[in-house]
């Protein structure tokens, strides 16, 4: 019967198997036989980073593409770098990676992100931008997608810490500029309550607690109906539809955790509250 070639996987791993095996072997025998093996051993690879440094300096110009290609292979990278054939990639160039492996996802949220310190030896600080910045899932955002990304491209970073966000100070000549919208008074906005408004095409539910303002997509995260016609009661606010519940001081769904209400950014100044449109 004729048998099967081993899998590439299951063949490297009888081909450690063996590594191991001799390496066990080698170490009953006295010092000057490990002498000659370590030598030999050396010898041998000594000949085997001439051949591969002469394979990659001839395929280089031709096929860079191919070679990088092969690079991305975790046998063929570890041989190269245990030669000292390839270069590892650096701590911020791992950083990067990670970052623009989480962007597109941030940024179709509006939101982006950016490095803003590396602390050796395990820190690095980030800080979420644009909406995200703004997000009520924000945090949820940081810990599972940005904080998991670096992890696995940097696996020497054990703390990322996220910068606190920097609010946006307008002045007036600012305000056309970043698309700011005057959309009301405090004193419109019922303590504790909500209002609703239409400017522009959008939809906005606004909300307060004192001199804090947070802003809202008018329309619930179950079906879309607008949840300004709901009870409204200890900041919670509950959609008459189908009574998903929401915190307004967050925009947290209380119903459906990872539905928040969508935020807009807002500010408030002498009184008077600005709304983002164009980056809600
Ligand atoms: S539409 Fe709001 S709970 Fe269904």
């Amino acid at each position: 019967m004729v048998q099967a070639p081993p899998s590439p996987a299951h063949a490297l791993s009888d081909l450690v198997d063996d590594i191991k095996r001799y390496e066990a072997m080698i170490e009953t025998w006295n010092d000057s036989q490990q002498q000659v093996v370590l030598q030999l051993k050396q010898a041998i690879e000594a000949l085997h980073k001439e051949a591969l440094t002469r394979l990659i300096r001839s395929v280089k110009h031709e096929a860079m593409g191919a070679l990088r290609h092969a690079i991305q292979d975790e046998v063929v990278y570890g041989l190269l770098r245990y030669h000292d054939l390839v270069k590892a990639p650096s701590l911020q160039q791992r950083l990067n990676q990670a970052l623009d492996e989480v962007r597109p996802g941030l940024q179709r949220h509006q939101g982006d992100i950016e490095l803003i310190s590396i602390r050796l030896p395990d820190t690095v600080e980030v800080r979420l931008v644009g909406a995200c910045s703004h997000c009520p899932a924000s945090q949820l955002t940081f810990s599972e997608a940005v904080e998991a990304a670096i992890k696995r491209h940097c696996p020497e970073i054990q703390h990322v810490v996220e910068a606190a966000y920097q609010p946006v100070t307008l002045s007036p000549e600012d305000q056309p500029k970043l698309d700011w919208r005057l959309v009301t008074s405090l004193a419109e906005i019922p303590e504790q309550g909500i209002l609703d408004l239409k400017l522009e095409g959008h939809k906005l539910l606004l909300s307060r607690q004192g001199e804090i303002v947070q802003c809202f997509h008018n329309a619930c995260s179950h079906l879309g109906a607008p949840i300004d016609g709901g009870e409204c009661e200890n900041g919670i606010l509950t959609c008459p539809d189908h009574g998903f519940r929401y915190d307004l001081s967050t925009g947290d769904c209380l119903t459906a955790p990872p539905v928040p209400l969508r935020p807009y950014p807002v500010s408030v100044n002498g009184g008077q509250v600005y709304v983002q449109l164009a980056n809600a």
